[in-house]
This record gives C-alpha cells, structure tokens and sequence, in this order.
C-alpha cells in the first residue's frame, strides 16, 4: 500500500459508507461467546466455545469500540452470548459511557438474556444504558426451560423488573418457534404491553448446527401477523431504532410491535451496522462469512492507524446482504452461531 492511500485511509473523517452507498453508523460488539442459558434455536447443549485465550480483553475491546467511534459510529451495541457473564464487564461500560457524556457517541446499549439483570441494571443506567433489548420466548417457565434448557424463568422476570426500577426502556426479543411459543405468541405481547415493554418477534435463522432441523423450528413472521390480525388492529409505525425491526401499534393494547423478518422480507438494503466478535473477527454480514481480523491489526499497531485502516478496508468489501434459506439440508446457512457474532 502506498504511502499517500494509507494516509487518505487513516486521516479521511469521511463517514464510513460501504459499497452500496449505505453508511455505516452501527457497531455490535460481542464480549463474550459464552451463555448461561442454552436455547434450542441458538446453540447445541454442548457447545464447543471459543478458546479463552483467543479472546480480546477488555482493554482492547474497548480500544476496537473508540477506533469505531472516531470513524463515525455514533450507536453501539454490546452482544454476546450473554454479555453480562462476562467478569469485570462494567468497566467496558464505565470506558465508554466518556464517550457519551462527551458527545461522540449517541447510544450505548445491549442485548441481554436478564438472567444478571437484577445485578446489573442499575450500574448499566448510570453509565448512560438507557434501554436494553431483552431475549424472553416464554413466559411459561415449563416452555422457558424446554426453549432455553435452563429452568430460570423466575431470575429472569426479575432481571426484567430490575431494568423496570433503574429506568431502563425495555424491547423484549422473542423468536418464533413452530409448535414451541407458537400459541403463546398473544399473551406474551398482552403481557408485554401491560408492562410497559415493546416487542419485537424474530424469525429463526440458520445460523450454526443447533443439532436440530431448523425447518422444524421455523415459522414464517407472515403467518404469526395474519393470526395476529384475526383478534387486533394492527397500525403500521414509521418508528425506527436504526435496527431491522418494522414495527406496528397494537390498537388494543397501545403498545409496539416489531417484526424482523430475514427470511420473509429481506431488510438488507436498508443496513447499518457491522459486528466484531470477542475474538476481534470483524463481520461485515450477519448472514455472510467475509471478515477482517482486528486483533492483527491491533496488537501489530504501535497506534490506533492500523486499525483504523483495517476497519475501512473491511467495510469497503461489505456484501449486499446474506442468502438465508431455512430449507439447507446438508449444512447451516452460515456455519457461525448467533451466540459467536453477537446476532
Ligand atoms: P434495536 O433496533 O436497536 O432495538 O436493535 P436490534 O433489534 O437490531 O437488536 P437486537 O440485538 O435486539 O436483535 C434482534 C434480532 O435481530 C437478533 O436476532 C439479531 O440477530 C437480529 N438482527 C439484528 N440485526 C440484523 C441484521 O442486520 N440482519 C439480520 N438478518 N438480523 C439482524
Ligand atoms: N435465529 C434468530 N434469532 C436468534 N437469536 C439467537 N439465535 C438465533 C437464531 N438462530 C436471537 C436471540 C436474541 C438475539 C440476539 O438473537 O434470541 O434475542
Ligand atoms: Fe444465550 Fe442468547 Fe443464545 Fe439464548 S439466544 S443461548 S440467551 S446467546
């Protein structure tokens, strides 16, 4: 590489757009692969994790997340696994709540199964955490422990009323498993609404051998909505988190309702975002296998301009978007789970 391009790549403030023209704004950082819970849709009982000593410590994972920061990113999201198994992780939280009291970051958040939300919810407010994404498929602890292979229903509710009392905005994340929640769908979403909390339903995506058919898992979003609309009003929202999610107002319960439907409704066009896992792989797709490797790029770099470049480089080969189909026979979609990515 030239002299003058690493410059241009280095010093450019340009935003960082990819080659579609879309801009990247959005960083999901995972902290960890690791998971308290085992859900059937996510992950084998016995899962192989990554090796620990692979993986970035907090000090550079929050180093990646500043490198980010000053090319533009102005949302992070903070993944897993469950990130709040993570030993110490309030600090990553603590580092990078600076960035927002100074302005360069608008929104620090994550994704959460709330089993340590109880622990956690108050110190995550005060570094600036104002709403959490919550993963809850049932709120029948028998179902709850079937989907997640962990009777801890209960610990859960609690991390939820947890987030509830530090102030937190609450959208829970439930994916629709055939013949699993199914029926439940409804009063999980009644359930939902009269706390206060929106929802979001997510189709299964074939991400990672789960040791399970996944088309036994899947049902399309457009079948849950048409059951839906039999017994409410739903009312289409322009409300956007920046995220997937299409969201609809229940008339009748005044609350909000989204849908993140990868394989019924590609939203691919519209992305914004890239992940960079706890072992420093970059991923310029959820649904695509391309990556750059940032621990390279970070352990090699006396400064923060290797990294820099490494991220641009990346972002400027980023796909047009990923090619699910639930009805892969012989291999995952993706060999990758959600857990490794950060979903
Ligand atoms: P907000 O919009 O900020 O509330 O977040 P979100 O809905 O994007 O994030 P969340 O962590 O709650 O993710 C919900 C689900 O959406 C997870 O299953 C993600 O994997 C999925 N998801 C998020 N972004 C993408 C994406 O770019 N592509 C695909 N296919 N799925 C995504
Ligand atoms: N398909 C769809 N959603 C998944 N999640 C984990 N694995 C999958 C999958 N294969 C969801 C979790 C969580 C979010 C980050 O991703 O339930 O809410
Ligand atoms: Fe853990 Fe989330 Fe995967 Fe469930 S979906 S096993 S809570 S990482």
């Amino acid at each position: 590489m030239t002299e003058k391009l690493l410059n241009t790549l280095v010093s450019d403030n340009t935003a960082l757009a990819d080659p579609f023209g879309r801009t990247i704004s959005y960083l999901r950082l995972s902290v960890t692969d690791r998971c308290d819970l085992r859900c059937a849709y996510c992950m084998p009982e016995k899962m192989q994790f990554l090796p620990r000593p692979e993986i970035l410590s907090l000090e550079e994972l929050e180093t990646v997340a500043k490198a980010f920061i000053k090319l533009g990113v102005n949302k992070i999201r903070i993944t897993g696994g469950e990130p709040l198994t993570r030993r110490n992780i309030m600090s990553l939280f603590e580092g990078l709540s600076n960035q927002l009291g100074n302005g360069s970051l608008g929104e620090l958040t994550l994704t959460t199964n709330a089993t340590l939300l109880s622990r956690y919810a108050q110190t995550l407010a005060d570094f600036g955490v104002r709403r959490v994404n919550v993963s809850l498929d049932s709120l029948d602890g028998t179902t709850f422990a079937r989907i997640s292979r962990r009777a801890i229903l209960p610990v859960v509710l609690s991390g939820l009323q947890a987030a509830k009392k530090a102030g937190l905005k609450v959208k829970l994340n439930t994916v629709a498993l055939k013949g699993e929640n199914q029926k439940e769908i409804p009063s999980i979403i009644s359930w939902a609404h009269d706390q206060g909390f929106d929802i979001t339903l997510i189709e299964v995506m074939p991400l990672g051998d789960v040791h399970a058919e996944r088309s036994d898992q899947y049902i399309p979003l457009s079948d849950i909505r048409d059951q839906l609309e039999e017994r409410w009003t739903l009312d289409p929202l322009s409300y956007r988190t920046g995220g997937p999610s299409r969201y609809v107002r229940v008339r009748e319960t005044g609350g909000k309702l989204g849908f993140i439907t990868p394989l019924t409704n590609n939203f691919c066009d519209g992305c914004n975002r890239v992940r960079v896992t706890c072992t420093g792989k970059l991923f310029m797709c959820l649904g695509q296998n391309d990556h750059a490797d940032l621990k390279t790029a970070l352990r090699s770099s006396p400064d923060a301009d290797g990294l820099a470049q490494c991220i641009r480089e990346a972002i400027s080969r980023k796909p047009k978007g990923h090619n699910f189909d639930i009805d892969q026979r012989i291999a995952p979609a993706v060999a990758r789970h959600m857990s490794v990515t950060g979903g």
